[in-house]
């Protein structure tokens, strides 16, 4: 997968994507990120990519000339059609449904948005898939687009170490886990940990036990802090 990613702050990126398992995935080739500043694509005197509301208001807002022409030639460096993503917080709320439609993409095309916003008519004319990562408000769409970026990535076959790991994380609809449920908790060694002993059944060897043990923390787990995954189970 090719992940272009459209920025005025370029420099928030290399730490989080030269790291563990991002930095894995790019160097074993499955995911190739290109990280691109908008002011480049800036055509006035002074690399000017805001401008000040018409109608009055606080904060700046980003113009349409930098990011359309940045759209278009970041599209053309390869043949690939982009899924167009842009990080506003009305957008439709991320989840792992969608983390998991957006991992099936062969390229996508993410714009992180700063200042007060865009320029309504760049996006009209872009018309990108808009994307909330919570009912928050950032100061822009990196943290978002970096968000996004890890979740595909984890998906990407033979991006995780064990080939089941994904498929049994809470929120998936794969694997074990198809009702969504939260995960089990987990535990490693010392058995005892300031008086806190490791539940017995997991160091019985019984697996089918292990197993009925996981899954009732997980019911007993998302009953208690996630109710509403229950519901829509039903539903
Ligand atoms: N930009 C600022 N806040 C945001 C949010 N919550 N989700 C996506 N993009 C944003």
């Amino acid at each position: 997968m090719r992940i272009d990613v459209l920025t005025l702050f370029p420099g928030m990126f290399p730490g989080v994507l030269d790291a563990s398992i991002q930095a894995r995935a790019a160097a074993g080739g499955h995911v190739d990120c290109h990280v691109h500043d908008i002011r480049k694509w800036a055509d006035n005197k002074h690399d000017k990519v805001d401008d000040r509301p018409f109608g009055g208001g606080p904060g700046m807002v980003m113009m349409c000339q930098p990011l359309w022409d940045a759209v278009k030639d970041v599209e053309a460096m390869a043949p690939t059609s982009c899924r167009r993503i842009h990080f506003t917080p009305q957008g439709r709320r991320l989840d792992q449904e969608l983390v998991e439609e957006l991992a099936r993409e062969e390229r996508l095309l993410l714009i992180a948005g700063h200042y007060e916003g865009i320029d309504e008519r760049v996006i009209k004319e872009l018309e990108p898939l808009e994307v909330s990562v919570g009912d928050y408000v950032l100061t822009g769409g990196e943290l978002p687009s970096m968000l996004l970026i890890d979740a595909v990535t984890r998906l990407q076959d033979g991006v995780l170490g064990h080939e089941d790991s994904a498929a049994e994380d809470s929120f998936s609809p794969r694997g074990e886990n198809r009702e969504r449920l939260l995960e089990a908790p987990h535990f490693t060694r010392p058995r005892t940990w300031r008086d806190q002993a490791v539940p017995d059944v997991l160091l019985s060897g019984d697996h089918e036990a292990v197993a009925a043990w996981r899954r009732d923390q997980m019911m007993k787990r998302t009953r208690s802090r996630r109710p509403d995954l229950l519901e829509q189970c039903t539903n």
